[in-house]
């Protein structure tokens, strides 16, 4: 061990957790293991994670088992260590599997599957139990239908014991304070009383719960931490996935709405925790706003819109239906009805994408206009274009290779046009409509590429004549 590091081990009040995600999770009925299912847009561990660093972790081990090769390519970028639990024997055995006599200080234990965990309630929780100089605390909370969770059981008030509800009477499946699978040990306390946990019980699995009752018997302090009924969500089955998904999102837009952004219907609108909106703008319902997405003040995001990482200046319009991945839209554009921006996108400021225009890998300058059904791809377009109707640009060769069409200032393209690329317009260029451009065309030339229109004047063929009627 380096220096440092023996420095560090010793140091009071270190704070470590291990999160419990190795189990198969059978009640979800899916191939996923359960800690991967998403919760509003996200791995549901890795809220759990996000908040227990959020909370001052600095030592996090997550107990990886069952599909540990997925849940490790998810959590393991995260920072954390993976521990294996070899076989799902119970939720002590797993915490034992983080190897709990290697920890030193305040070590609190979650259960993965409570994405609705934030950092300021495990912080809370911690404060406690420190002010209380415990050795163990659980975090409970009172809810109206306690279900499968374990019932915390009290004497005269003070607490006893942890019976899950499987092992539970009639009587003690009427207590509606239940365990979180939230709890807080000393290390020492860990290492102590998890190898004394039998497996007596109706599932024959090693209940990290029977802690409760060991270290009272022993006369440690036990506390009981009661929290509000929202650290009790957790997921079982895809019922209670599909309530915390919609809690996570009820939240964000509360959050937002606190923040001074607009809500037609904030039940119906799906903002992902970490996107950002500007206070002034509004969200019609049924927008998806996803992942790293920032949306500025005063930007309108109508109806059905999807939008995953992009970034939106101010005073936008993202019109209805329009789809966005890694789209930049500057300040004051317009997008939509009906636009499909995909990755590496750029649109300028006060420029308009209308309906059914299609870009990607495009920079679109400055005041210039594609108003109606057009694609453009691998392109970079100057200021004050205007693009007209029925514009392609034919990135995509024989050569199965993408070349690129660069577009100058203030040029004119004429409706349904094709640039094939490679090519480079000129700034101030006008494209007759029609055209197919094949060669460069130089700043302030005209150019038409198309089939010359004849005239035929009395060209209208007679009637032939009918053949007479024999009688
Ligand atoms: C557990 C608690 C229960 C509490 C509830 C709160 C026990 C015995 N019961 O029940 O008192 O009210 O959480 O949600 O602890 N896991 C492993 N290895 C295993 C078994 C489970 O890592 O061998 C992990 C799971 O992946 C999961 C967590 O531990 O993240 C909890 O397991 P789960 O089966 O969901 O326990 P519950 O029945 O919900
Ligand atoms: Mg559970």
């Amino acid at each position: 061990m380096a220096k440092n590091d023996k420095k560090e081990a010793a140091e009071p009040n270190k704070l470590a957790m291990i999160i419990l995600a190795a189990g198969k999770g059978t009640r979800m009925k899916s191939p996923l293991p359960k800690v991967l299912h998403p919760v509003a847009g996200r791995p549901m561990i890795e809220k759990v994670i996000q908040a227990s660093k959020k909370a001052g972790a600095t030592d996090l081990r997550v107990i990886v088992g069952h599909g540990q090769a997925l849940v490790r390519s998810v959590v393991e970028p995260m920072g954390v260590s993976c521990f294996v639990q070899e076989n799902q024997l119970g939720t002590a055995d797993a915490v034992k599997a983080a190897q709990v006599e290697t920890i030193e200080g305040d070590v609190v234990i979650m259960n993965g599957d409570h994405p609705l965990i934030e950092a300021e309630d495990i912080k809370k929780f911690i404060t406690l139990f420190r002010e209380e100089k415990c050795d163990l605390a659980v975090v409970t909370a009172v809810v109206k239908k306690p279900g499968e969770f374990g019932r915390i059981v009290r004497h005269k008030g003070d607490l006893k014991a942890i019976v899950e509800a499987k092992d539970a009477s009639a009587d003690t499946l009427k207590i509606r304070e239940i365990n979180t699978g939230i709890y807080i040990a000393k290390a020492e306390t860990l290492a102590e009383y998890l190898p004394q946990i039998k497996n007596h019980n109706a599932k024959k699995e090693f209940y990290v719960t029977d802690l409760i009752s060991l270290c009272i018997e022993d006369d440690c302090k036990v506390m009981a931490i009661k929290a509000s009924p929202k650290v009790a969500v957790g997921v079982n089955n895809q019922q209670e996935l599909a309530h915390a998904t919609k809690l996570l999102f009820k939240r964000k837009a509360l959050r937002l709405m606190e923040d001074g952004v607009l809500m037609i219907d904030p039940a119906s609108t799906y903002v992902e925790e970490s996107v950002e909106v500007g206070a002034g703008s509004v969200l019609f319902p049924n927008t998806f706003l996803r992942g790293s997405t920032k949306v500025g003040s005063f930007t309108v995001i109508e109806p059905h819109v999807f939008m995953s990482d992009s970034e939106i200046g101010d005073s936008v319009q993202v019109r209805a239906g329009s789809y966005l991945e890694q789209a930049i839209v500057h300040s004051r554009a317009s997008v939509g009805p009906y636009a499909r921006l995909r990755p590496q996108t750029t649109i300028g400021e006060e420029a308009h994408v209308g309906n059914f225009v299609e870009m990607k890998k495009v920079k679109f300058g400055k005041k210039s206009k594609a108003g109606h059904l057009t694609y453009l791809g691998d392109a970079e377009i100057g200021e004050d274009v205007n693009i007209g109707c029925g514009t392609i640009t034919c990135n995509y060769a024989a050569d199965k290779k993408k070349y690129q069409t660069k577009i100058g200032n203030r040029v004119f393209v004429g409706s349904d046009t094709q640039f094939v690329a490679p090519i480079e317009i000129g700034d101030d260029v006008v494209i007759g409509s029609g055209s197919t451009i094949t060669k460069n065309v130089p700043a302030k030339a005209l150019a038409v590429a198309r089939g010359k229109q004849v005239i035929k004047e009395n060209y209208t063929p007679k009637a032939p004549a009918q053949p007479k009627s024999e009688e």
